[in-house]
């Protein structure tokens, strides 16, 4: 199985992922199509989302964008790029108000604020209504809203850091530090308590319970304070008035937070990254979501690079583990689904330290997480050079010549996994593997297989068992000419084991 998927996914050191983290959302952030076209934009995005509400909001207001007052509230923003969020501006200035008790005719149709949601075009109209005259009557709060940066704390998301914390701590059995940046209210630096009272899901049970928080940080360059009224308040707003059930779950958040202490410091991401230090005794976990695409090119780098030299000082006692959950690429097609990966210092279940696993993709929203299916192959070669294929005998890539590999068996390390499936497939008995690199495959049911590869050296007469029909060794220049599985050559090329026969 290794070494079928595309090679491109290969090259993964620490936030080294496919286009992955690559930069902000999407070029179309970027542009200026004006006022009245952002509007239109977001209110397809609504209705994507499942939020008719906000959509016919957003159409209101592109439809009289150039009426008063909206065309002297929004007229500073006419320029304003497509990743400024006017639209979430507006729409949560008045949906803060209704939520304040201060809009009670926007109130009676907003489901976060106890109301029905317009059931026909006449409560379509009442609304509007309704809307631009609390815009009206609340200018002066309304521009206030506007010149703020939206900041959203979406629970959800918490659900695939208390997975991976699991899985950080069935690796190194230690208590941890929490730290977030980019954390908002940090929210997630609770998620101990958050999974206890049910406000998130525990996902992934069979990695076992949640260690130990001995320390919670979180970083922001506008920490918001979920403890106080404004802050809640400001963090409700920003929840899209049709999600109830998002806005609930929230709800449920800030109780729990207020019994839980957390710190907040406000700084740059990359000051609170260069500031951290190893303790013995604890494992480090550098957890952030939803906020690498604000950070400058040089800022990401930065990061990387200090969590790189804080990791190569780490040891069993004194773990580092980075997890993020980011989009999952700048394309507009993809940035809607995020990925969860976990790096590790030192490295895991027979991974070098390093190398970042994409253990999964979930919406923006964090939930439902679609987990990866964890998979490793062996390239096995001989002292001639050759190197070991077998033809496979089921789905994927059926009937074509690819290495020997295939899923990990539940907690079984992946290099020991990978000798396995050589020994399956091949009856040849390899050890002392070296990891080459990780490729990611398309399972075909929704979820991913990522694969990491093992070289080995062996020898011997293959024979074919498990799901290959057949196995043979091969000269790297007869390669080329086989049927093989999607991805193969190239990952092979890229590894340098093809180079004679290029
Ligand atoms: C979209 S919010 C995500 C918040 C939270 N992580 C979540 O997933 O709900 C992005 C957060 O990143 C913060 N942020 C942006 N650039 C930052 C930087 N350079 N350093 C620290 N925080 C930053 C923003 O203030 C904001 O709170």
């Amino acid at each position: 199985m290794g070494g079928q998927s595309t090679p491109e996914a290969r090259s993964r050191g620490p936030f080294g992922v496919r286009r992955a983290y690559a930069g902000v959302m999407g070029p179309s952030r970027d542009s200026r199509p004006g006022i009245r076209a952002i509007f239109l934009d977001i209110a397809a995005s609504c209705e994507r989302l499942d939020a008719p509400i906000y959509a016919d909001l957003a159409r209101c207001v592109a439809e009289y964008s150039d009426v008063e007052p909206l065309s002297s509230l929004l007229a500073p923003y006419a320029d304003a790029r497509v990743g400024d969020m006017i639209p979430l501006r507006l729409l949560s200035a008045v949906h803060g108000l209704a939520l304040a008790r201060r809009a009670p005719e926007v109130a009676i149709y907003l489901p976060t604020t106890g109301g029905a949601a317009p059931r026909d075009d006449a409560d379509r109209e009442r609304l509007r209504r309704a809307f631009l005259a609390t815009i009206d009557a609340h200018r002066k709060a309304v521009a206030a809203s506007l010149a703020r940066v939206p900041q959203t704390n979406e629970v959800g998301r918490t659900v695939g850091l208390a997975a991976l914390l699991r899985r950080a701590r069935t690796g190194f059995g230690l208590p941890v530090r929490l730290h977030e940046i980019g954390c908002s209210a940090g929210l997630s630096l609770r998620v101990d308590a958050l999974v206890a009272a049910g406000v998130v899901s525990a996902d992934h049970p069979e990695w076992g319970d949640l260690p130990d928080v001995t320390e919670r940080i979180g970083c922001d360059l506008a920490p918001v304070d979920a403890t106080s009224t404004e802050g809640r308040l400001a963090l409700t707003s920003f929840i899209w008035p049709d999600h109830a059930e998002r806005f609930e779950r929230l709800r449920r958040a800030l109780d729990v937070a207020g019994g839980i202490d957390v710190a907040l410091v406000t700084a740059d991401a990359l000051d609170h990254v260069r500031g951290l230090r190893l303790e013995a005794g604890t494992t480090l976990v550098v957890w952030h979501s939803a906020m690498w695409l604000y950070l400058p090119p040089e800022t990401r780098e930065g990061i990387r690079s200090a969590l790189e030299r804080l990791g190569a000082r780490a040891t069993r006692e004194s773990p580092l583990v980075h997890i993020g959950l980011e989009p999952l690429s700048e394309d507009r097609e993809t940035q809607h689904r995020f990925t969860l990966a976990m790096t590790t210092w030192p490295g895991l279940d027979g991974l070098p330290p390093g190398v970042e696993v994409p253990w999964g993709t979930t919406p923006p929203g964090g939930s439902p997480v679609t987990w990866s299916v964890p998979c490793a192959g062996g390239i096995v070669r001989d002292d001639q050079g050759r190197i070991l294929l077998v033809r496979r005998g089921r789905e994927p890539a059926r009937g074509l010549w690819s290495i020997p590999g295939g899923r990990i068996d539940g907690d079984e390390p992946w290099d020991e996994a990978a000798a396995r499936e050589v020994l399956e497939e091949t009856g040849i008995r390899v050890a002392d593997p070296r990891y080459v690199g990780m490729v990611e495959r398309d399972s075909g049911s929704g979820s991913t297989y990522v694969i990491a590869d093992f070289a080995f050296a062996g020898d011997g007469e293959p024979q074919a068992g498990d799901d290959a029909d057949d196995a043979r060794w091969y000269d790297p220049g007869e390669i080329g000419d086989l049927d093989t599985s999607p991805g193969l050559v190239e990952a092979l090329r890229e590894w340098g084991y093809l180079t004679s026969c290029d």
